[in-house]
């Protein structure tokens, strides 16, 4: 299938690793134009190593998706780099994980500016060339924990459901500008972040890592842990002209976790 993705310029923050890394690269085997973002100058240099067969559509850019003015140095390189953007897809690194008591109001915050303001903002800085192209998609990358709360992410589980209503609301009011905007919600997936709740959760029930993963995975449908190409996968259709009537939703790519119906 020919998702007409080549020479679409695309935007994913975080994305030096896990699912980022793997929408990235799936864009770019789409022939699109792929600015990364990462925090970290050693990690988006073992990324962009991955990519060798793609240098000329790739460009890396260090910026802290927390702070607005990296988010805004970060957008104006890569419309400067590639022309103004088609696909944006905000993700970011998972929140602190604890319970109330563990959480201070810096924790808090933080969580506020990673989860919800990081995609507010890299929205406010792409949408007037999407609004002028009269084009464009928004994707999200959130989690299960919008449609069912996990125990010990306070603060992705409220953060995430604030994203949620962000999107669907925006989605009402920009929709006539042909912008779609979606919610991606990742189930457990094999990334180097849920080795490191795996070995939370393993320290604190005296439980082996692998112990743990079995676990996960006895409690999904499928019975197996996801791949971020799985979720990256959602991300691109979302992104593409076949996507293009699917608008204002959250998509579970959770191999079956979630229990309700809707
Ligand atoms: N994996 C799962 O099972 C799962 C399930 C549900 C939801 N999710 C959510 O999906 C998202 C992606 O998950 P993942 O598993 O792919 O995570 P991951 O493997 O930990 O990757 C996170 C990415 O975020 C980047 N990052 C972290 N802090 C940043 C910052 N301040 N500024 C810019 N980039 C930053 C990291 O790069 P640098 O360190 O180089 O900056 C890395 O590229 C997370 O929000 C996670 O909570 C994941």
């Amino acid at each position: 299938m020919n998702f007409n993705l080549k020479n679409k310029n695309v935007i994913v923050s975080a994305s030096s690793k896990g699912i980022g890394f793997s929408a990235v690269k799936l864009f770019l085997e789409e022939g699109a134009n792929v600015t990364m973002l990462s925090s970290n100058r050693k990690n988006l240099d073992i990324a962009v190593n991955k990519l060798s067969n793609y240098q000329d559509r790739v460009h890396t850019i260090i910026c802290d998706i927390n702070n607005y003015d990296d988010i805004k140095k970060a957008v104006k390189s890569a419309e400067d780099k590639f022309g103004s953007t088609d696909v944006l897809v905000n993700n970011c690194g998972g929140p602190k994980p604890g319970y109330f008591d563990q959480l201070n109001e810096d924790d808090w915050l933080n969580g506020y500016y990673q989860v919800l303001m990081s995609a507010v903002r890299f929205t406010r800085e792409v949408l007037p060339g999407m609004k002028k192209k009269n084009n464009g998609r928004i994707i999200n990358v959130t989690s299960l924990s919008v449609k069912q709360p996990v125990d010990n992410l306070l603060l992705s589980n409220t953060f995430r459901s604030a994203l949620t209503a962000f999107t669907k609301s925006l989605s009402n009011d920009i929709s006539k500008y042909n912008i779609t905007l979606n919610n991606v919600a990742p189930g457990y997936t094999h990334t180097e972040r849920l080795d490191e709740l795996a070995e939370i959760r393993a320290e604190s029930s005296g439980k082996s890592k692998d112990e743990i993963f079995s676990e996960m995975a006895s409690g999904i449908p499928l019975k197996r842990i996801g791949a971020p190409e799985e979720i990256a996968s959602m991300i691109v259709f979302l992104a593409s002209e076949q996507g293009g009537y699917v608008n204002g939703t959250t998509i579970q790519v959770d191999g079956g976790v979630i229990k309700s119906t809707y």
